[in-house]
């Protein structure tokens, strides 16, 4: 059975840091997904995550801590850099990549010889991790391949009847998971776009790489998988509101398929009236990125409950978290095939 904590209830997050000390999951809110926590010590506890999600165990986790001196735990070396970038964005959603001390399980790390840590911005998060005493690792708490959860409900929709419980600690305010800088290079690469920018990370650091985004030879092990996708197939209408209206305006002419449509305000002022049978997610303005960020992937799991068999969206500007957007809309469109992931209907 999977029980329902509340954030705000004190004995709620004593019971919750308990089972984790006894090698139990616990979903928690952060300030970017809700994340599935075990000790991130104990082997067994940690492989329970991968079942419960029905992950690769090539996927490393994310260690996420409440104190810098549980570093000493992780890791034995950080670069100054790292140390830099830790005093300006922790807590926050900046996961970093260090080399991996010996106390940390090869199941955490997917085999490889660095850790992936964070300290995350969220006041139930910190708590639980400061009760509970122990660097917890989590991944985001979504079933494997399926967008992450922004909300309670959704992980409880994903892994109820699979972990001990979860923290509902209502909506997340950014959406969309940390970014995530490999700090073991001589130039450090951000692995995966998120709320923290190239341009913050480089007013701190100096130069930082992007990886290269050949999701053939992908660095982070999970960037190869599929990922946030939704049961219908997501389509890139346009570059902008008004090539996605024009395509948009096509799809609804025709009647062979049936469409949603997630798109900005700006692109449903400029379609016709929609008939009411479309299933529709206004996701906010091309304005304000941060609304679109926090509201993707909530609006990704609104169309599993319709009967829409092609998601149309639209690309949105490439800046800010807009690239974090980016990466997640097009990982969600592509047509990813490996043996963890079926191939998804064209
Ligand atoms: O915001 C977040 O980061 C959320 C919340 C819960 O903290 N967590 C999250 O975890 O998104 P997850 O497991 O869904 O994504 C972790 C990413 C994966 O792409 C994984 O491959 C990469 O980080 N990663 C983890 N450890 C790594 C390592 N040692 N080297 C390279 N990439 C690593
Ligand atoms: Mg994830």
């Amino acid at each position: 059975m999977t029980v329902r904590w509340q954030a705000d209830n004190e004995s709620d997050l004593l019971v919750a840091a308990q089972c984790l000390q006894n090698g139990q999951l616990v979903a928690f809110p952060t300030e970017t997904v809700y994340g599935l926590g075990a000790n991130a010590l104990d082997d067994h506890a940690a492989k329970a995550i991968y079942q419960a999600k029905g992950r690769p165990s090539d996927n490393p986790l994310i260690v996420h801590i409440y104190d810098q001196k549980q570093l000493d735990l992780l890791t034995s070396v950080i670069p100054p850099k790292a140390q830099s970038l830790m005093e300006r964005f922790w807590p926050g959603p900046l996961t970093l990549i260090l080399p991996k001390s010996s106390a940390v399980p090869l199941c955490v790390s997917g085999g490889l010889a660095t850790v992936a840590v964070r300290m995350p911005n969220h006041p139930t998060a910190l708590k639980l991790l400061a009760l509970a005493d122990l660097p917890i690792a989590a991944p985001s708490a979504n079933t494997s391949g399926r967008p992450s959860p922004t909300s309670a409900e959704h992980v409880w929709h994903d892994l109820s009847g699979k972990i001990a419980g979860i923290i509902d600690g209502g909506e997340t305010s950014i959406g969309l998971e940390s970014t995530v800088v490999d700090m073991t290079a001589a130039v450090p690469v951000i692995l995966r776009p998120g709320a923290i920018t190239k341009e913050q990370l480089e007013s701190v650091i100096g130069t930082v790489a992007f990886c290269s985004g050949d999701d053939n030879q992908p660095k982070a092990p999970g960037m190869k998988y599929k990922h946030y996708a939704p049961k219908a197939e997501v389509r890139i209408a346009g570059q902008n509101e008004y090539e996605a209206a024009q395509t948009i305006t096509a799809a609804l002419a025709d009647d062979s398929v049936t469409i949603g449509l997630m798109i900005s305000e700006e692109t449903l002022s400029l379609l016709p009236l929609l008939p009411a049978t479309v299933p529709v997610q206004i996701i906010g303005s091309r304005q304000k990125l941060n609304d679109i960020a926090r509201h993707l992937f909530a609006a990704l799991r609104y169309f599993d409950d319709t009967t829409a068999e092609v998601i149309y969206t639209e690309a949105f500007p490439n800046e800010g978290i807009g690239r974090a957007v980016a990466n997640r809309l097009n990982k969600a469109a592509a047509q990813v095939s490996n043996s963890d992931n079926e191939v998804k209907k064209i």
